[in-house]
């Protein structure tokens, strides 16, 4: 993968891309008024496009993405507001807690659970495709909303670029509250927006294993998203949260009964 910069760029923030560059190990090409289909083409790979904002979006052959929390600042002011999200009843995060988001995507569940865990809880999110998870990260420690709280909400999600199998196995027993999962959605739905963009990129699926190393990993409950209509929830042993208004539904393995 390459990094560039926009048309117009200021040439004092050069120094930011090739700092990204360094940090991510990506080649960084001069743009030289040339356009980002050209250098596709040229390159033969993804490109990433750094803007005068220093924002980031990636044009690979079939999309343009780039972070922005989307519905979760939505999301995110109910739940300053004290109002009920459907996530946060499903895990019954409380402060001081630590959450393990197994299938980051662009974020927004984690998001949802630094808000309510705060500076005294641990939000670790897994991503393993590389360019989501290089979105994500950058994204979520400078992009600036006119909101405090869910700025610093953002800073303090630990993302991570790996598998989450992988990880988990690394664990030990009952040393994180609550792991979720919210693998890439097996039908289509209609109100899935937020994830459209990444649905060309990312990976499905969720395997044996994985549940396997969360029961034993988590100390409270292990979570899983899905599509109302999904298997998963009665083959993993979930008890499924019924929510007759919506297609997609929380599924708990309580651990500490
Ligand atoms: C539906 S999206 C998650 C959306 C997320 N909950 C949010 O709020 O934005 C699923 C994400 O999990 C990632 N994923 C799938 N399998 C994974 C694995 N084995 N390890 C880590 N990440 C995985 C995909 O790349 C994708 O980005």
């Amino acid at each position: 993968m390459l990094i560039t910069s926009s048309g117009r760029f200021n040439q004092e923030n050069i120094s930011v891309i090739k700092d990204i560059a360094r940090r991510y190990n990506l080649d960084y090409i001069e743009r030289k008024k040339q356009s980002i289909s050209h250098l596709m083409e040229r390159y033969n790979d993804d490109i990433l496009v750094v803007g005068n904002d220093l924002s980031i979006h990636l044009k690979d052959e079939k999309e343009v993405i780039k972070y922005h929390p989307n519905i979760a600042m939505v999301r995110a002011k109910r739940v300053i507001n004290q109002q009920s999200d459907a996530f946060l009843e499903a895990c019954q995060l409380k402060a001081r807690m630590s959450f393990l988001d197994c299938t980051a995507g662009l974020g927004a569940d984690s998001l949802i659970a630094s808000i309510v865990l705060g500076s005294s809880g641990t939000i670790t999110a897994l991503e393993n495709n590389f360019k989501l998870y290089l979105l994500l990260q950058e994204g979520l420690q400078n992009y600036q909303s006119h909101n405090d709280k869910i700025n610093e909400a953002m800073r303090r999600v630990e993302v991570v670029h790996t598998d989450h199998t992988a990880y988990l196995k690394k664990l030990e027993d009952n040393s994180v509250d609550v792991v979720y999962f919210d693998p890439m959605f097996t039908m289509e739905l209609e109100e899935s927006i937020g994830i459209r963009p990444i649905k060309s990129i990312a990976k499905t699926g969720l395997n044996d294993e994985a549940i396997i190393e969360a029961k034993r990993v988590a100390r409270k409950k292990v979570v899983l998203k899905d599509d109302f209509r999904s298997q998963r929830f009665s083959y993993f042993g979930f008890r499924q949260i019924i929510r007759k208004s919506s297609k997609f539904h929380f599924g708990v393995i309580d651990i500490d009964l």
